[in-house]
């Protein structure tokens, strides 16, 4: 009975893998109710899992759906995965640059979580894109352009969508094996070879402490080893959001920026250490050579055009992604240098804009969001504007005030 499996993990019980599959098998099948389910998720999360359950876990994520196979394209496939941050639009760069350098990524990603955001919903954002492909789709886009961004269907990791959109809405994100399994199941299905995975730790973060983050990565590289995956992990700082628009279009806009070569910064760095990591990891370059192949991809244009071609690809409307919602400014209270923009702040923010969903079935409107005009070091005057705000909301009753940090 799911009760007795509740209560066993509330006791800080070790679950075996039947009552795991029963658990969460029954969750799919629509034979456990949500309520019982995030009962479920709160134990764990509360009282942890051993190694032996998450990889129970990550195993029956895998086996409840379909698990893709291109053996027979003879490709070294990447993939990268995020755990999760505010502003984080990096994938939306890093695809096209490697599958401009010849190196091809399949990969399933997710919606929003928590205050995170997620790259299904920013590519949603672009009107028309296609986010939900089948196999013989997949295949076909991979042979064509070498590049292929899909979310978790009812084929396709159906329990990490459901357990996904769950956690969001229950308070359970924070949890170091569910992450593991999320993350991992989505990676192996996906076929990849070579795997990095950004740690994102901060205030902005699933991930709060580096302690948080060395047990995750130990933990995901475990699981890739039982797959026979290569998997290297980074730390990236999340006290405060990555780049300067936070909210969906507006981060497919500053993506496209960055493709362009026309920001440089953080957001830049890391998106060129993450792919020069891939490629040097699938085409079995120097790191140095790898770099230098990351950064011509940009400076070329050969990246922006291939994510013009990937995102026509998948039906997107490149030409129709405007933002349309009404502008706000938050203004400096006084003259400063700014020491600080807290992530959390800002990803609790752009939710109250419209950015993010409050509960499950909530919708997202496309258009809200943040975009930061002044960035940490930067000197500011009293009454300068610090950043835009997108939405159509009624914002009067929100207070700015722990955004930034001026001294
Ligand atoms: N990304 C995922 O896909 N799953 C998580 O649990 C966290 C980040």
């Amino acid at each position: 009975m799911i009760i007795d499996i509740i209560n066993k993990k509330r006791e800080k019980k070790e679950l075996t893998k039947e009552e795991l599959e029963m658990a969460f098998m029954g969750y799919l099948k629509g034979k456990i109710a949500d309520y019982q389910m995030s009962a479920l998720l709160m134990a764990i999360c509360c009282n942890g899992m051993s190694e032996q359950e998450t990889f129970d876990l990550v195993d029956i994520f895998i086996h409840g759906g379909k698990i893709l196979d291109f053996s027979d394209l003879h490709l070294t496939l990447v993939d990268k995965h995020s755990t999760g941050g505010v502003g984080d639009k990096t994938t939306l760069i890093l695809g096209p640059i490697l599958a401009s350098c010849k190196v091809p990524m399949v990969k399933i990603c997710g919606r929003g979580l928590g205050y995170t955001g997620g790259t299904i919903d920013k590519l949603e954002s672009i009107p028309s894109f296609q986010v939900s492909l089948n196999e013989e789709e997949i295949k076909g886009q991979l042979q064509k352009i070498g590049l292929v961004i899909t979310s978790q269907t009812k084929d396709l990791v159906p329990l990490d969508q459901k357990i996904y959109a769950l956690r969001d809405v229950t308070g359970t994100t924070n949890s170091i094996p569910l992450i593991a399994s999320s993350i991992m199941s989505k990676k192996i299905v996906c076929g990849a070879d070579k795997i990095i995975i950004d740690i994102k730790i901060g205030s902005g973060a699933l991930i709060k402490t580096q302690e948080e983050a060395k047990q995750l990565s130990s933990l995901m590289i475990k699981i890739g080893k039982k797959y026979h995956k290569e998997v290297k992990t980074v730390f990236s700082d999340m006290d405060h959001p990555l780049g300067r628009a936070i909210g969906n279009k507006l981060e497919v806009m500053e993506a496209v920026n960055v493709l362009q070569g026309k920001e440089e910064g953080e957001l830049y760095d890391l998106c060129i250490e993450l792919s020069s990591q891939l490629i040097s990891m699938a085409k079995k370059e120097s790191l140095q050579t790898a770099e230098r192949m990351a950064k011509e991809a940009i400076t070329s244009g050969r990246a922006y055009q291939k994510f013009k071609e990937w995102i026509k690809t998948q039906h997107g409307k490149l030409e129709e992604l405007k933002i349309s919602a009404e502008q706000y400014t938050i203004k400096a209270p006084k003259k400063g240098i700014i020491k600080k923009i807290d992530a959390l702040a800002v990803g609790k923010l752009s939710l109250a804009l419209g950015a993010g969903r409050k509960e499950k079935n909530d919708t997202i409107d496309y258009n809200a969001g943040v975009v930061l005009v002044k960035m940490i070091g930067d000197a500011v005057k009293e009454g300068e504007v610090l950043a835009f705000l997108y939405t159509n909301r009624d914002i009067s009753h929100l207070s700015f005030e722990n955004i930034f940090q001026i001294e």
